[in-house]
């Protein structure tokens, strides 16, 4: 519970002493891991290494590359990448850790068989031992760690056949064995959670299992045969010895297929029913308003429709019937009853559009989705106009209500708001129209078509993003004073300047009462939005906290799925940053930028400020917005240095981070 606010306390202590890393090294008690100890220190006896390590008679917890848990009584990380160990790791060292969670030794020298006795490392959830010389095959002791989330063996010599019994770890979200010299068949991985999956360059052959099939080619490539899936296709007069009985997943994959097709059938289905809802509500909504307008004309005479008519000449453009409804500036009051009834009401400057509910209503109309607060139509006018509906369902206000608050909101005019253009108001029906952005939301380029050959969204236009988002929100929350209450990757709507993506969506949720289902926004709602049911400028500031960690982590909040059972993004962040696998928690797709892992870490450490359970101690949305600003502006004045230092001579190697 206490953990945001111990990473504030952790931000701040890092701004104001201007130094990262060492704060493990804080002597809270002098208690002392003495079986620990005399275990590591068998290790680095045994064991050539080039650079020196200071494993002297002070704590082993002070130790470089050592960390211990809070009692000082166990050692829980053992991180020594890159400092040219050679040689075998000595068995009976290393294997005696048996609070270990996390054991990198990567990018050394080590050689020889990954020794039986990790097998006690019974609590290990990462283990990295890429980049090294090992040999021989992967120990059955490995899969017997059912706690591992994250395995990379790759760029090693090893080889033999991958165990089916891998099937073990069902934790796992990543297993990288590339470069290695594994051969055999690929035995079929069934584990849910694994989303990072790499068997490139070894000796595989046969067929790739179907389980598999959904990773890249580029996972499979640089194999002695193996095909099928993302590959060419299996021959299939010589067809691939099938995997042996006991290595079939008899239920698990079948069931997973299956599921899979009625979930699609059944957004199909879904789609198709819309769609006829909302064909039957317009040609309702058509016939009504004829017998309407018929009732109205027997009243009034046709003096009253001429009138409306001649009223709307300067503003309608393409409308062609006898229409009572027309379009009218929002101060003009028009004088005639009919008109008023079915009128489209234009608001703020009304994005100087001329068009009436008729030539709406006649409009293709395509499902853009379904949101919290309705349903969101793209509206393509005869004359060219394309605009956004939205049907709000749910309103719990009356008609005044209603028109003092959208009029208000249509007031509200920045660069990243998207402007709310006009509405519609009868007993039946409540139309919002907005500005339609082509380039579609965040959320789309986000997470649409992930592992498909797209180009993923880069480092610096997910910044330029979340600082436009920001901006809409922080003068959302100083001029006008309006709380969004429904901030989320697909309110963030974009335009081909990044720079002015622009949210939409803002203040509605006055409309909806406090009956609505709290499910509204899952996976941004602030924790106490639940039991008020109102959303607050603070808790804006805890769903644009969850936006930065989608930005920054790749995962959507609210698809749970985040490995285990229906833990939310902050949660699930927590966690990761508190077991110091830090580096894990961002979006693969980001990894192969260089030099962003520190603007990374500090937006990090903004968005969980932003995501701390007390809201009086989450930072106002302005002061989010200029941290963000400095941010960037502290990277771009690095640039300019590394540019300038980069363009004479070769440029150096790239420096590994532990
Ligand atoms: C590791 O544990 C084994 C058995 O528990 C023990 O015999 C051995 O001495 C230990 N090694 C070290 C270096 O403590
Ligand atoms: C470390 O041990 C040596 C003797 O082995 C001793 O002279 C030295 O003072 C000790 N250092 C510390 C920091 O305890
Ligand atoms: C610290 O020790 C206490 C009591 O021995 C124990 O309950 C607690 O789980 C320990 N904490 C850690 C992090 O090991
Ligand atoms: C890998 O192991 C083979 C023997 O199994 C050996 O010939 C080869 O040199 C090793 N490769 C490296 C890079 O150590
Ligand atoms: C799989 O895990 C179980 C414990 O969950 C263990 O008993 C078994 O030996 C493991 N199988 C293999 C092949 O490692
Ligand atoms: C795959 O390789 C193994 C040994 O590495 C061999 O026994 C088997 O016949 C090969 N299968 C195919 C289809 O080539
Ligand atoms: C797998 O590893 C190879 C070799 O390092 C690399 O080229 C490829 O991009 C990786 N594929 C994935 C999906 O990570
Ligand atoms: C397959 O499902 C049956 C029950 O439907 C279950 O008893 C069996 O253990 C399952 N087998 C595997 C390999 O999951």
């Amino acid at each position: 519970m206490a953990l945001p606010v111990r990473l504030l306390v952790l931000v701040l202590l890092v701004v104001v002493i201007g130094e990262t890393g060492k704060l493990s090294t804080l002597r809270l008690l002098r208690a002392e891991p003495t079986q620990d100890r005399t275990a590591l220190l068998a290790f680095i006896n045994r064991i050539p290494h080039e650079r020196r390590l200071r494993w002297d008679n002070s704590s082993a917890c002070d130790w470089v590359g050592v960390t211990c848990d809070d009692n000082r009584t166990a050692v829980v990380f053992l991180r020594l990448p890159g400092v040219g160990l050679i040689g075998t790791i000595p068995s009976g060292t290393l294997g005696n850790l048996s609070a270990l969670r996390v054991l990198s030794l990567r990018s050394n020298r080590l050689s020889g068989p990954i020794p039986a006795d990790f097998r006690g490392l019974a609590l290990l959830r990462s283990l990295y031992l890429q980049n090294n010389l090992l040999s021989g095959s992967i120990p059955s002791g490995l899969t017997q760690l059912t706690r591992l989330v994250r395995l990379d063996l790759s760029g090693n010599n090893l080889t033999g056949a991958i165990p089916f019994a891998i099937n073990n770890l069902t934790h796992l979200t990543g297993l990288f064995l590339q470069n290695n010299r594994l051969s055999g068949n690929l035995p079929p991985i069934n584990i849910d959670s694994l989303v990072a999956f790499n068997v490139s360059y070894n000796r595989l052959n046969g067929s790739i299992p179907k389980i598999l099939e959904h990773f890249s080619a580029s996972s499979f490539v640089g194999n002695l045969d193996l095909c099928g899936g993302p590959l060419p296709p299996c021959n299939p007069f010589f067809p691939s010895p099938a995997p042996s009985p006991a290595a079939n997943p008899v239920n698990g994959s079948s069931k997973k297929k299956l599921s899979k097709a009625a979930k699609i059938a059944i957004a199909v289905a879904a789609g198709v029913v819309l769609l006829l809802i909302l064909l039957l509500l317009l040609v309702c909504l058509a016939y009504r308003r004829r017998r309407q307008r018929a009732r109205d004309k027997a009243a009034k005479g046709t003096a009253a429709a001429t009138a409306a008519r001649s009223g709307d000449t300067g503003m309608t453009s393409s409308s062609k019937d006898d229409l009572s409804g027309g379009v009218s500036g929002s101060g003009t009051a028009s004088a005639v009853a009919a008109a008023e009834r079915n009128r489209l009401v234009f608001v703020g400057k009304g994005g100087g559009y001329s068009f009436d509910l008729e030539d709406l209503l006649r409009a293709s109309a395509e499902v853009l989705g379904k949101g919290s607060v309705g349903t969101s139509y793209k509206a393509v006018l005869e004359e060219g106009t394309t605009v956004v509906v939205k049907r709000l369902k749910d309103v719990a206000v009356s008609k005044r209500e209603f028109e003092v608050h959208i009029e208000s909101l249509g007031k509200v005019e920045h660069d990243n708001l998207l402007p709310l253009r006009a509405y519609y108001y009868s007993k039946d029906e409540k139309l919002l129209v907005f500005d339609y952005l082509p380039a579609g939301s965040l959320s789309s380029l986000l997470h649409g078509s992930r592992g498909s050959g797209r180009t993923p969204l880069d480092w610096d236009s997910r910044m330029r993003i979340a600082l436009a988002a920001g901006r809409g929100l922080s003068h959302l929350h100083t001029a006008p004073q309006v709380v969004h209450g429904n901030v989320k990757a697909s309110n963030v709507l974009l335009r081909t300047d990044l720079d002015s993506a622009a949210l939409s969506d803002f203040g509605l949720h006055t409309l909806f009462g406090t009956t609505a289902p709290p499910n509204r926004v899952a996976g941004y709602r602030a924790p106490e939005v639940l039991e008020t049911r109102r959303p607050t400028f603070k808790s804006d500031v805890y769903s644009f906290g969850v936006l930065l960690l989608e930005l920054l982590t790749g995962k959507a909040p609210n698809q749970a799925s985040l490995g285990e059972d229906g833990i939310d993004l902050p949660r699930w962040v927590q966690s990761v940053v508190r077991e110091e696998w830090t580096a894990e928690v961002f979006d693969v797709e980001l990894m192969r930028y260089p030099n962003i892992e520190e603007e990374m870490v500090q937006l990090l450490q903004v968005a969980m400020a932003c995501v701390a359970i007390v809201p009086d101690t989450r930072p106002d949305l302005p002061d989010v917005v200029r941290m963000m600003e400095e941010i960037v502006s502290r990277t771009e004045s690095n640039d300019e240095g590394r540019r300038v230092v980069g363009s004479g001579g070769p440029s150096p190697p790239p420096t590994t981070t532990p």
